[in-house]
């Protein structure tokens, strides 16, 4: 008995050390998702894309894991996955620290910020006064601009900030700002509190209100966050989306994605209908907003985390990733309109297929190595299950039940749930399709997965902590049959 018990322990310990051999950054940064180099990200800020390189800024405390002081870090890429850290574009200044908000390209000159023979980047975004908050003031929130001459690289603030005062309103923030054409102006969607007001500007200095939308229509659980109105094409005619984040008060809890499709004459948005509709089902990607200059392509890119437990995902070194880039399409079901999202292509353009069946009728085993795209189509009649796991008995289970018509995401078990009550759960989300073949997409990186169905339609995004990294995607067609399945390896692309 006794020498059972040692036997036991000694492997116990062989475990355990096993595991605490693995750093953080192995186990837990993501290969193919943004992550900061250290410290403390939220938000992506100010995605604009100029002279072939996309540039993303974000919600950055550089001296800490936590939310504190808010600069705007800053990265590069040529194809939306690959990045480049940058220095720090934005700093805490007197007026405050850098919340939220967007950049454009000024081709016009219109700030009259760039000399002859230069073009500006603007950057908008809140300040967030501190002591004015902690006063119990409620104009502690302005927006201001700074510029950058060279490319991106180096910011200037613009020496007469505010550009917009704060009239009195505690949650005033996020300025989302695009190039109007059939007016020649500036318009901005600023989030305040529980609506979206919108603003008109001929230089971006100048700023005029314009109307409100949003008090007695849509989600709000939570306060109005981050928003971005954007026209686009849907078969030859312009239609209006505006996207707004909300927390809390999303669908599986805290921090959501919402959005309205509309018209916008240069003054005023008018949503069709007073539908309720939602980005992403998960409970792990906020704060999206779309990349400016872009044409008609919409890109996309969301923080992936949550504010409910945010702070306190098990990694110390850095916190927090940013989704997968994707591209947004307006799509038609019936007479109701939806936004799908897809990864943008460049994430499996230099994938490696490792695994190809044509159709499945039992439990089929996709071995992972590093990042992984699993694709498959299935009968929307019948259910399905795909665990990914590793050997100590973690897993994260996606399912589909077609009596409810719902697609789910079980994290009860995907490793290290204790950090936060709210983290362990069942998340799930409607299906809209009524074709009887799902399509389905997962994106798998070391600490989250992303789940595209029915071509974007519905969407779902987790993250998990485990001990020892997923080595198995099981795909198990249950009672049905499962086609056109197979695995892409995403090479590691940090
Ligand atoms: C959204 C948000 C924004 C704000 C920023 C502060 O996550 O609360 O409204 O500008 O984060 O970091």
């Amino acid at each position: 008995m006794k020498r059972a018990v040692y036997c036991l322990l000694f492997f116990y310990c062989l475990s355990c050390q096993e595991k605490l051999s693995v750093t953080e950054e192995e186990l837990y940064r993501p290969d193919i998702h943004f992550t900061p180099p250290k410290a403390w990200m939220n938000d992506p800020n100010g995605m604009v894309y100029y002279k072939g390189v996309y540039h993303l800024f974000y919600q950055h405390n550089p001296d800490s894991s936590v939310w504190g002081p808010m600069h705007w870090g800053h990265a590069t890429s040529k194809n939306l996955i690959e990045w480049q850290h940058e220095p720090i574009a934005l700093f805490p200044d007197s007026l405050g620290t850098i919340f939220s908000g967007s950049a454009v390209v000024d081709s016009n000159n219109t700030a009259g910020f760039a000399k002859p023979g230069e073009t500006a980047l603007v950057a908008i975004f809140t300040q967030h006064d501190a002591a004015g908050e902690k006063e119990g003031r409620s104009d502690f929130q302005t927006q201001g601009l700074a510029y950058s001459v060279d490319d991106g690289k180096t910011w200037i603030k613009y020496d007469h900030n505010p550009v917009i005062k704060n009239p009195g309103i505690r949650d005033f923030r996020d300025p989302k700002v695009i190039w109007y054409a059939p007016q020649k102006k500036w318009i901005m969607s600023l989030a305040a509190q529980n609506k979206i007001l919108i603003y008109s500007s001929p230089d971006l200095k100048h700023w005029t209100a314009e109307s409100s939308f949003g008090e007695n229509i849509g989600a709000h659980g939570g306060v109005w966050e981050c928003p971005d109105l954007f026209p686009m094409q849907y078969e030859g005619k312009t239609v209006w989306v505006l996207i707004v984040n909300l927390n809390p008060g999303a669908p599986n809890k805290g921090s959501g994605t919402q959005y309205f499709v509309g018209d916008f004459d240069g003054h005023r948005f008018k949503a069709y209908n007073d539908q309720t509709l939602w980005l992403d089902y998960g409970p792990d990607n906020y704060a999206g907003v779309t990349w400016s200059n872009t044409g008609d392509q919409k890109i996309l890119i969301g923080w992936m985390s949550n504010w409910m437990y945010a702070n306190q995902v098990p990694t110390q070194s850095w916190r927090s990733a940013m989704t997968i880039p994707r591209e947004l399409k307006l799509v038609k079901l019936g007479e109701e309109w939806r936004l799908t999202s897809l990864p943008v292509a460049s994430l499996t353009a230099s994938g490696n297929n490792t695994f190809n069946k044509k159709a499945i009728k039992k439990v089929e085993k996709i071995k992972l190595s590093g990042s992984t795209v699993i694709t498959f189509e299935a009968d929307a009649t019948k259910d399905f299950t795909v665990t990914c796991m590793n050997d100590q008995q973690e897993k994260i289970v996606i399912a589909y039940d077609p009596g409810k018509k719902e697609f789910s995401i079980d994290r009860r078990a995907s490793g290290q749930t204790a950090f936060h009550p709210d983290f362990a759960g069942i998340h799930t989300a409607p299906r809209f399709h009524k074709d009887r073949s799902i399509k389905i997409k997962i994106v798998l990186d070391k600490t989250s997965l992303e789940l595209f169905t029915d071509d974007g339609l519905t969407v779902m995004t987790d993250i998990f902590f485990p001990s020892k990294a997923y080595q198995d995607c099981w795909v198990d067609p249950k009672e049905g049959q499962i086609t056109h399945l197979s695995s892409l390896q995403v090479p590691i692309k940090k």
